[in-house]
């Protein structure tokens, strides 16, 4: 593919005002002011990638993925370290998630090195818009079929787009722990689904169960399995960890079901190299429930990109209800915690070479 073209935004927003939007950016409302582009269609392949103003976009009504939904995301940050480096954590990673998820909604594979010069290119021109301290960007690229047709069949034209917006806390304050609310009705995904693939559709038929769970008071909707509605599967946004009495973690297995999350790999990777025993097996609802009660349970977690490492402190559920540990975080969830943020954030040393700066 032909080089970036680069067209900077000729009206960027105002130094004091990019100041004053970065104090307290929250999550997800904050973005700067250019964004990647790059086409692909079956003649040319991938091709005109860009670096352009952030600005709406003009499709035709009939495109593609307003009516099928062939759209796939990804979601990665960027932090300025104390070097005064900006640093990427496991881009890679996300290319490679990126392209399974292609695979799975029939679209095309956008080579790695481009999706992480794509993302290389966007912070370079916007790297003011990294907040000081706690903050960091968010990248978001995505990609959505483009063609303007009504026949079902996989799109002929695809947009690859990058944005990022600078954010603090997934959750509101920066909530020292969070209630899960158990879906009992509405499940996420079934063996044959789209449920390791990081597509908007995924998420769009979570939105109801996150509604349930948010008018119960609660912050996040927890899944169980599609086949026996018993086994603890994730969060609409999050994987999930336990961890146990003896110091050992579990966390729900890998299966197509659930999303293979960098975070929950990075931290089984964390915990091994640190003697931990961990687990990858299948953790029903009643045994959660039994092991709050009994203190088998000692903690329990929620875990990827956005919401870093949030614990859980509270179950509820129309049969669930109960709390986890002294109902405040765990001890060995913010250990888990502080290890991963020093590795990204710069503070401590990278053995596993997942921290990759942007020159
Ligand atoms: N599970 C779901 C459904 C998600 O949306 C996310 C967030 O991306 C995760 C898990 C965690 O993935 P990662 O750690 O790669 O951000
Ligand atoms: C992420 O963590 O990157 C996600 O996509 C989750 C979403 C809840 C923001």
């Amino acid at each position: 593919m032909s080089e970036f073209q680069i067209s900077p935004n000729a009206k960027p927003i105002a130094a004091d005002l990019r100041a004053a939007m970065l104090q307290d950016p929250g999550f997800g409302r904050v973005f700067t002011d250019h964004m990647v582009v790059i086409e692909w269609n079956e003649a040319k392949g991938w091709h005109d990638a860009r670096v352009e103003a952030r600005g709406p976009l003009s499709i035709d009504p009939a495109c593609a993925v307003l009516h099928y939904a062939q759209e796939i995301f990804e979601g990665l940050k960027a932090y300025r370290v104390p070097s005064g480096d900006v640093v990427l954590f496991r881009p890679d990673a996300n290319a490679r998630r990126f392209n399974e998820s292609a695979e799975r909604m029939a679209m095309p594979s956008l080579p790695e090195d481009t999706f992480v010069e794509a993302l290389e290119q966007l912070i370079r021109i916007d790297r003011d818009w990294i907040p000081e301290g706690e903050g960091s960007l968010y990248l978001r690229p995505f990609m959505f079929g483009s063609e303007t047709f009504l026949g079902v069949k996989p799109s002929a034209e695809y947009k690859f787009i990058v944005i990022a917006s600078s954010v603090g806390a997934y959750f509101k304050g920066g909530k020292p722990g969070i209630s899960v609310w158990l879906s009992e009705h509405y499940t996420r995904a079934a063996r044959g689904g789209t449920g390791a693939a990081k597509c908007g559709g995924n998420y769009a038929s979570s939105l109801i169960a996150q509604k349930e769970a948010i008018g119960h008071g609660c912050d996040q909707v927890v899944f169980l399995d599609a086949v026996e509605q018993r086994w603890v599967e994730e969060l609409g946004g999050m994987n999930t960890f336990f961890v146990m009495d003896d110091g050992s973690l579990v966390t729900p297995p890998l299966g197509g079901t659930i999303l293979p999350g960098i975070t929950r790999d990075s931290l089984l990777t964390l915990a091994r190299a640190g003697g931990i025993t961990v687990r990858e097996e299948r953790y029903a609802i009643d045994q959660w429930l039994e092991d709050a009660r009994s203190g088998r349970l000692r903690e329990a977690f929620a875990c990827g990109t956005a919401a870093v490492i949030t614990p859980i402190v509270e179950v509820r559920g129309q049969t669930h209800n109960f709390t986890i540990g002294n109902g405040g975080p765990g001890i060995e969830t913010m250990r888990l915690r502080d290890a991963l943020t020093a590795i990204q954030r710069g503070t401590a040393p990278d053995p596993h070479g997942w921290v990759r700066p942007v020159r």
